[in-house]
């Protein structure tokens, strides 16, 4: 048994088959599925907004965890809310009103997060860590899957961790994970574990989430 949750990200997924990708990670262990959404402005890349967040609540009954890699969230969180997403998780550098968008999130009784880059300091954080249901450390630049895990991420966490406390509070990674650094980032506190290529592109998936898993 472990308490690990691996969300795998259907970034990585087959487009023109979201409801199998979805009916696979359950099949395969997974426990959420993550759906990263971006702009084109915030980041160098487009991927998809409300209507897939829609089409996945309707067809499964799996816990979706939404990353948005978008600029002023706050106008778009309550959407997300009610496209049927359970944790919304946003950039805090994106936000002119990280507060007003976390508000959002808890009134619509969602789970709300933050997310940090690779060169955003925990401190921007720190403000609003007694408001937070999950705090999204990226282990990657965000903008595409499939990049190299950036090696100082492990000190991030282990101070994300510190900064957290006894908190109820998870703590999620994201970028780069697979069997290699699964050990290495849930020793240093992690307590979701986000992966596309991983999972989406292995021989043996169902091995791979149990992997992350730490079993
Ligand atoms: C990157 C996304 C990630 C991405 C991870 O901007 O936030 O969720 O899908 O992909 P891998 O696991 O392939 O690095
Ligand atoms: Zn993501």
């Amino acid at each position: 048994m472990t308490d690990i949750i691996v969300a795998p990200s259907i970034l990585s997924a087959d487009f023109a088959n979201m409801g199998k990708a979805a009916d696979d990670v359950k099949k395969w262990g997974g426990d959420w599925l993550h759906c990263d959404v971006m702009d084109g402005v915030f980041v160098p890349n487009i991927t998809f907004g409300m209507p897939m967040v829609k089409a996945l609540n309707d067809y499964t009954e799996m816990t979706l965890d939404v990353h948005l890699m978008i600029t002023e969230p706050e106008k778009y969180v309550g959407k997300f809310c009610d496209a049927g997403a359970d944790y919304v998780t946003f950039h805090v550098d994106a936000s002119k009103d990280v507060s007003a968008a976390l508000d959002i999130i808890k009134n619509k009784g969602k789970k709300c997060g933050l997310v940090l880059n690779p060169d955003k300091p925990l401190s921007l954080v720190e403000p609003y860590i007694d408001k937070i249901d999950m705090l999204l450390i990226m282990s990657v630049y965000a903008g595409f899957g499939g990049q190299k895990f950036i090696a100082e991420s492990i000190e991030k966490l282990k101070d994300a961790k510190k900064l957290i406390g006894n908190r109820d509070i998870l703590l999620e990674i994201d970028g780069g994970v697979g069997e290699d650094n699964a050990k290495e980032i849930i020793a240093a506190g992690a307590d979701v574990l986000v992966a596309g290529s991983s999972v989406f592109g292995s021989k043996n998936p169902a091995k791979t989430v149990s992997i992350l898993k730490g079993i």
